[in-house]
């Protein structure tokens, strides 16, 4: 059946709050827990991470204290569930591995955006996109093999493949053809703005978490390498949130996000593989649902529109978690080559994106390049993981 979040009944606000020991909950076993169970972690804490800021800077520009009462009411139940979920994640992994299961997340999660996606620009952003996070797995790979000496089929097993994407170099673009059409408020589909948000907010967590953890390597490839991605990083937010009609209200933009952390819970519930988590997943449903309804009443009285005026009328089909190799590899074999002018794609190299190239390679190799010579140096072979044979745009296993 069908479910609608606005018929359902979530727990009263009042009772969301829960006692540290309660979010202090037992994290996953990083050796034998499910990849995908690892990677909804990291897309909720995303999602609960921009539900904290989009909630900061919406009370930075509101006026009515008591709106702005409720506002940190809520949100401080966001915190409370970023925490739960973040927490999942067990202290025994390394930086690099967390970083190779965010870069597992951006493949998996844009691929299958990308299938699920009805606009066809807002597809080709996602199928644009997910060519480089998935070349920034094969570089962490190699760094992985490197300097920690173990291979990234221990973090992302079989499930998706590691090669060579677009080459990461070539992610340096000049900021203004970043820079997307957005959708039109008025004329998409629910499902769209849903999809916008969610890759918006998981390249945003990307972002804050290389600008953070980036420094706390030693070895001189690693921080370069987490600065030359972190850099790319920022402008994927910029590509993804650019999708997003500017025109919404703030009330609308609310209740989009809450909309869509329902979507994600649901979905995660409905997927989930290790009982424990699925757990936190329905709680965290029945909480959103709450928020879901407060959000509907200040869109109501504040925009004054009826939140069916935008919102889908069920949700759509869950968030899945699943190997997408095939789509990939078709995209590997088509699109490798393309970089962005002004809002569109193109195949060529053109003056504004070699001038980035030279002002910020200064005329030297890139780290994400000699990440691999590194690696291959000292192992004798880079590392890859082709599980449905040779690459498909030809670049051979060195
Ligand atoms: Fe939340
Ligand atoms: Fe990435
Ligand atoms: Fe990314
Ligand atoms: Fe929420």
């Amino acid at each position: 059946m069908a479910f609608d979040p606005l018929q359902e009944r979530g727990v009263p606000l009042d009772e969301q709050v829960r006692d540290w020991r309660e979010l202090d909950v037992t994290p996953i076993d990083a050796d034998r827990c499910d990849p995908y169970t690892r990677c909804r972690i990291i897309t909720m804490n995303g999602i609960e991470v921009e539900a904290i800021m989009f909630s900061h800077h919406l009370a930075r520009h509101c006026q009515d204290q008591e709106i702005r009462r409720q506002l940190a009411r809520v949100r401080s139940i966001e915190a409370q569930q970023q925490k739960a979920v973040n927490w999942l994640l067990p202290g025994s992994a390394s930086v690099l591995e967390t970083t190779i299961a965010y870069e597992q997340v951006a493949v998996d999660l844009t691929a299958w955006v990308a299938r699920m996606e009805p606009d066809a620009y807002l597809r080709q952003a996602y199928e644009f996109g997910v060519l480089e996070d998935f070349d920034h797995l094969y570089r962490y790979a190699n760094l992985y093999e490197m300097i920690e000496h173990r291979k990234a089929e221990k973090i992302v097993d079989q499930l998706t493949e590691v090669m060579p994407g677009r080459p990461t170099y070539l992610h340096h673009r000049d900021p203004v053809d970043n820079v997307r059409e957005p959708y039109d408020r008025r004329r998409t589909e629910p499902l769209s703005r849903l999809h916008a948000l969610t890759v918006m907010s998981a390249e945003q967590q990307t972002m804050n978490f290389y600008m953070n953890v980036g420094p706390m390597y030693m070895e001189p490839i690693a921080r370069q390498l987490y600065q030359e991605i972190g850099l790319v990083e920022e402008e994927h937010v910029t590509h993804y949130e650019s999708l997003v009609d500017p025109g919404e209200s703030w009330w609308e933009m609310l209740l989009n996000h809450e909309y869509n952390e329902c979507y994600l819970y649901y979905s995660f519930m409905e997927t989930e593989s290790d009982p424990k988590v699925k757990n936190i997943w329905e709680l965290h449903l029945n909480m959103e649902l709450e928020h879901l309804r407060l959000a509907a009443e200040l869109f109501k009285r504040h925009d004054g529109r009826d939140p069916d005026q935008v919102l889908a009328p069920a949700l759509p089909p869950p968030v899945t978690f699943e190997p997408n190799k095939q789509y990939v590899r078709d995209l590997l074999a088509t699109r490798i080559d393309h970089t962005t002018l002004g809002t569109g794609y193109v195949q060529e190299a053109h003056e504004r994106f070699e001038k980035m190239q030279e002002a910020i390679m200064g005329g030297e190799k890139a780290p994400s390049e000699r990440v691999v010579d590194d690696n291959r140096a000292i192992t004798g072979m880079e590392y890859r993981l082709e599980t449905e044979g040779p690459h498909p745009a030809g670049l051979r296993l060195r």
